[in-house]
């Protein structure tokens, strides 16, 4: 990328989408072209072909998505596949349209098979059944990056698309209907702790591991890799540890000061056992994380009590 270059980035109000932004930023880009959902809703086909005409950006960092935990997505299936459908369907194509030089797609691990062998490699996509709880949301990343593969093989379009695992970070969402676990457990962490509430319930047995990386950890890969790579297979982006969900309540109830009991609930879902990317593709491309998950959560909490009256829910 060339400090000239004019760059979209879809989604930049959100978690990835924000990050992004501030490490662009960061790196002198100045040229940045952005649209919340009310001033752009990407899934209107013909509208975003029509912003792609008129700006004609050379980078695209597609962070655009409709996103949610377990519960979201088991109660709107038919969101969650159509949006995200038609959002990276439009995005993708529009961009090559215009000319867009190249373009970053962003999928996730839950694209990967329930069973797939730990930690995940990028060639187990397609090797198994999906975690039902989520497929919705899967196979449309897994569309997504199937779409940039066909348009780079047809088109000789340059579309790369990296896999990060679970994120959080400011602009996290907090919502506790729609929020991912790492945000929800410092909510209800702390507004417990607010009551003076003797124990809190957490959903599943507590035993699932799960692999936490910080918002501007992977916005410095992502801006690195749209620099060094180039190609179809996609790239997983990760910190390479993992924890169980019991230790990350507690480490949440230490940073957050929450001394009651952590209660856990096995007759609600756990989701799949173990998720952890195998992350040496990116690490040999010149990447490492930098931001422990003890200070990640510290700074994720101190931006949660600055803006806990704006949130969502
Ligand atoms: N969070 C994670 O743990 C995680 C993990 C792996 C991968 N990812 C991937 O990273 C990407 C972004 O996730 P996130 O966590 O940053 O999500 P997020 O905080 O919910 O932000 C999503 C963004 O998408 C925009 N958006 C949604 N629907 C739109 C529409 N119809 N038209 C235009 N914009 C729309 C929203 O714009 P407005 O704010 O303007 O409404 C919002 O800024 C997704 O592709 C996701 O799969 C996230």
């Amino acid at each position: 990328m060339n400090e000239s270059d004019k760059i979209f980035v879809a989604g930049h109000r959100g978690l990835v989408g924000s990050a992004i932004v501030r490490e662009l930023q960061r790196r002198g880009f100045a040229r940045l072209v952005l649209r919340t959902s009310a001033d752009l809703d990407l899934r209107d086909q013909a509208a975003v072909r029509a912003f792609f005409e008129q700006e004609r950006p050379d980078i695209v960092y597609l962070a655009a998505a409709r996103v949610g935990g377990i519960h979201a997505n088991n109660t709107y299936p038919a969101d969650f596949l159509r949006d995200n459908l038609q959002i990276q369907t439009n995005v993708i194509d529009a961009a090559w349209r215009a000319r867009t030089r190249k373009l970053c797609f962003l999928g996730s691990s839950c694209i990967y098979p329930k069973q797939a062998s730990q930690p995940m490699r990028e060639d187990a996509l397609l090797t198994g059944p999906l975690e039902p709880t989520n497929e919705w949301y899967a196979v449309a990343k897994i569309a997504g990056i199937k779409l940039c593969q066909a348009y780079r093989r047809q088109h000789g379009f340059d579309a790369i698309s990296l896999m990060p695992t679970n994120l959080y970070g400011p602009g996290d969402n907090f919502d506790l209907q729609n929020s991912h676990v790492l945000p929800a457990l410092i909510r209800r962490l702390h507004e417990a702790k607010l009551r003076g509430d003797a124990e809190v319930t957490i959903w599943g047995t507590g035993t699932p591991r799960r692999e936490f990386l910080h918002a501007d950890d992977l916005a410095r890969a992502v801006v690195h890799l749209m620099d060094v790579y180039s190609g179809e297979e996609l790239v997983n982006i990760g910190c390479g540890e993992d924890l169980s969900v019991r230790e990350l309540a507690e480490l949440i109830a230490g940073v957050v000061g929450f001394t009651g009991r952590l209660v856990f609930d096995p007759s609600k879902p756990d989701g799949t056992p173990r998720k952890l990317l195998d992350v040496s593709k990116a690490f040999g491309l010149g990447w490492r994380p930098t931001i422990s998950l003890q200070e990640g959560v510290a700074s994720t909490y101190q931006w949660f009590l600055t803006h806990r009256q704006e949130l969502r829910g």
